[in-house]
């Protein structure tokens, strides 16, 4: 008999139930109730493992009383959602995906691994893989946008990043995927609310990055808060056994979110706490995160029968594996053995990723790179460092993060600050300074957006301008510019229906919240010294009545035709977005030409780029396809691949990449985003 066998063997009811546990501390809030830790729960064995506890201090004394004082001696297995970071914040990951960059997910994922295990964690609530294509919807914030092949290389990148070559690494935690599945096609983007798609839908877009997860060896998985088609995920036997773990082979443990099986009830498919908990745990669900639902609803459910002391042991088992896998009884105390502040290495990566990763959205009259040194610095963001964690700010303290004043001033220029309005008040009186600051300055910098909590959990917009009256000001800005530049620095989770505010502007820098570096990451795109490189991994909409507004749809019998009236429009607003997925400019010029192909399978699929600008910078170039099937009507386009190559002034390059050989007649198209006049197009088959 094995470890585990042997311990499940040995064990009482309370203490397996008590692995299938995970109770909240209180260094972080991130639900509805929160208990100071028990720590006579953990010597008798009933809380196995812990949420939002961090610091090695902590996370050893507790580890103590679990390993030293506990019957069994069973570690406890901790976990937090660092998202994007746990000391050092790296961009949100909705801004790191716009970096269509793999090598960069996986450097940021190792580095917050590193910190979390600093900091004695052995999971984080990480990567979070909701496909959505409703910015209403707060958490798109947290997620890699709207394309599922994006989502599924995020995927393999963040779980290779997390999870290293083996889960018993110095500096590996263990990943947990999230929220499985179909979280992002919430109803009208509110939070938590059901969902509703077809099987097709499901398996082509909101389904692949959690395959990929699971490809890539991740070690948990979180199920939704959301009902799919009428059945909660936490309960949802075919998509956690049928789908996830027999047909996409998953072997590790599922974690339920946050009181969620208890919140069967309110889904009104458990009658009380026992069925809820049967309901989950057959479904597959192995720890209960939150509800007490386990503990205090199997022991009455085994008495009706509703589970099986084997379904309890299955759990514990696969429980107690990932305990194994992550070395924890070999060597419980190896993570967070001292207090670390976060390195240097740490910080440089942050500032690096933090400036690629800002999406200059529009640059007119050579507006950017900044020309004047003296800067009239306006708007409620620009001295906000604390907001510059974004919602998921992991343990990054307020104190550490670089405001965009700071950035600047390092930077050496001569700035005048004064913020004009506040996030979302009312109060108009700080305009007049803001305007007088105006006056002396060569250039002006507003910085604009929502604040970190207006994005990310329970954090649904229906309105998608700027908060508060910043509008206003930044239109009594562009009034009184006379000519200067005015370049703004947008602040947010989720792509904004801004249009006025864009046409005012002479440039937009879409910042998303970039993290502990991001004064200095800011300062170093605004200055020249980094070409931004970050697109947009999200369509941008021109206003919210055309959410969902996405490339990957469906052309339809009657596509738009200005020629047609009786064809797919608004008669109020464009179809198009006010930005399409991939758009993003650069301080360099690049032109594409020369797409072909050569055959094989896969296919190779090779686009020539030259650098006509007089700066050396990135650019991304995207592969997509539109395929023609018998009797199915397929996307309009369907991304396949994306490359990038840096070039120097009158740099040459070229991008390859490949295909897997598409059934039937296709046509590819490759460009630098989805909007069909930038592609280049070639039939193919
Ligand atoms: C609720 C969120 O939905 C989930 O993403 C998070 O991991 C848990 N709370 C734990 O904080």
């Amino acid at each position: 008999m094995g470890r585990i066998d042997r311990l499940i063997a040995g064990m009482t009811l309370s203490e397996k139930l008590g692995q299938l546990t995970m109770t909240a501390a209180d260094y972080a809030v991130t639900g509805p109730i929160v208990t100071p830790v028990s720590e006579n729960e953990i010597r008798s064995g009933a809380i196995g493992n812990l949420l939002n506890l961090y610091g090695a201090g902590p996370t050893q004394r507790i580890q103590k009383i679990a390993v030293e004082e506990s019957r069994l001696h069973i570690p406890l297995l901790l976990g937090f959602d660092a998202l994007h970071g746990q000391r050092t914040v790296f961009p949100i990951p909705l801004a790191e995906a716009g970096l269509f960059d793999p090598a960069s997910w996986e450097a940021t994922a190792r580095a917050a691994a590193g910190e979390c295990a600093d900091d004695g964690l052995h999971m984080t609530f990480a990567p979070m893989l909701d496909v959505s294509r409703d910015p209403r919807w707060g958490r798109v914030a947290e997620g890699p946008g709207e394309d599922p092949f994006v989502g599924s290389a995020f995927a393999r990148a963040k779980v290779r990043g997390f999870q290293s070559i083996s889960l018993a690494d110095v500096g590996a935690i263990a990943a947990c995927a999230k929220h499985f599945v179909g979280y992002g096609a919430v109803t009208a983007g509110r939070e938590y609310a059901a969902t509703d798609m077809s099987e097709d839908m499901l398996r082509e877009v909101y389904l692949p990055p959690f395959r990929a997860a699971v490809e890539a060896g991740v070690a948990a998985i979180m199920p939704a808060f959301t009902d799919l088609n009428g059945v909660p995920m936490t309960a949802n036997t075919h998509l956690i056994t049928d789908v996830l773990r027999k047909e996409l082979g998953f072997d590790g443990v599922v974690i339920s979110d946050y009181h969620a099986i208890a919140e069967l009830l309110n889904h009104g498919v458990a009658a009380d706490l026992a069925e809820a908990a049967a309901l989950a745990l057959k479904a597959g669900v192995d720890i209960d995160m939150m509800s007490d639902a386990y503990r205090l609803g199997l022991p009455v459910a085994l008495e009706r029968n509703l589970v099986a002391m084997a379904d309890i042991d299955a759990a514990v088992y696969r429980v107690l594996a990932l305990k194994e896998r992550l070395d924890l009884f070999q060597d419980p105390y190896r993570r967070g053995r001292a207090d670390t502040d976060p390195s240097a290495q740490s910080r440089a990566l942050a500032r690096a990723v933090g400036a690629r990763a800002l999406v200059l959205l529009k640059n007119e009259k050579n507006a950017l790179p900044l020309a004047a040194r003296k800067i009239a610095l306006i708007g409620p963001l620009a001295d906000a460092a604390g907001e510059m964690r974004g919602p998921w700010g992991g343990a990054g303290r307020p104190e550490d993060c670089v405001s965009v004043l700071q950035g600047l001033r390092e930077a050496g220029l001569e700035v005048r600050h004064a913020p004009g309005v506040t996030i979302d008040g009312d109060d108009v009186s700080g305009v007049a300074a803001a305007l007088d600051a105006c006056a002396n300055a060569d250039a002006i910098l507003l910085c604009l957006g929502e604040a970190a909590l207006m994005s990310g959990e329970a954090a649904s917009r229906a309105h998608l301008g700027l908060p508060g009256r910043q509008q206003e000001l930044a239109k009594a800005v562009f009034e009184k510019a006379a000519g200067k530049p005015v370049i703004v620095v947008l602040f947010s989770g989720r792509p904004l229906a801004v249009p006025e505010l864009v046409s005012g502007a002479d440039a937009v820098l879409a910042a998303w919240f970039p993290g502990s570096e991001a004064g200095h990451a800011i300062a170093d795109v605004l200055t020249g010294k980094v070409s931004p490189s970050g697109r947009t991994p999200v369509s941008w909409p021109r206003a919210v009545g055309q959410i969902p507004v996405f490339f990957g749809e469906r052309p339809g019998g009657r596509p738009f035709n200005p020629k047609d009236h009786f064809t797919s429009h608004y008669s109020d607003v464009d179809n198009t977005p006010l930005f399409p997925f991939g758009h993003g400019l650069t301080y360099g010029d690049f032109e594409l030409s020369n797409l072909r192909v050569e055959p094989g399978d896969p296919l190779t699929v090779k686009v020539d780029v030259a650098n006509h600008g007089a700066r050396e910078a990135e650019e991304t170039v995207f592969l997509f396809l539109n395929q023609k099937k018998p009797g199915v009507t397929r996307p309009v386009l369907e991304l396949k691949g994306f490359g990038k190559t840096s070039l120097a002034p009158s740099g040459r390059g070229t991008i390859t990449l490949t295909l897997p050989q598409p059934a039937g007649r296709a046509e590819l198209f490759v460009g630098p985003n989805a909007a069909f006049a930038s592609l280049l197009s070639l039939p193919i088959g």
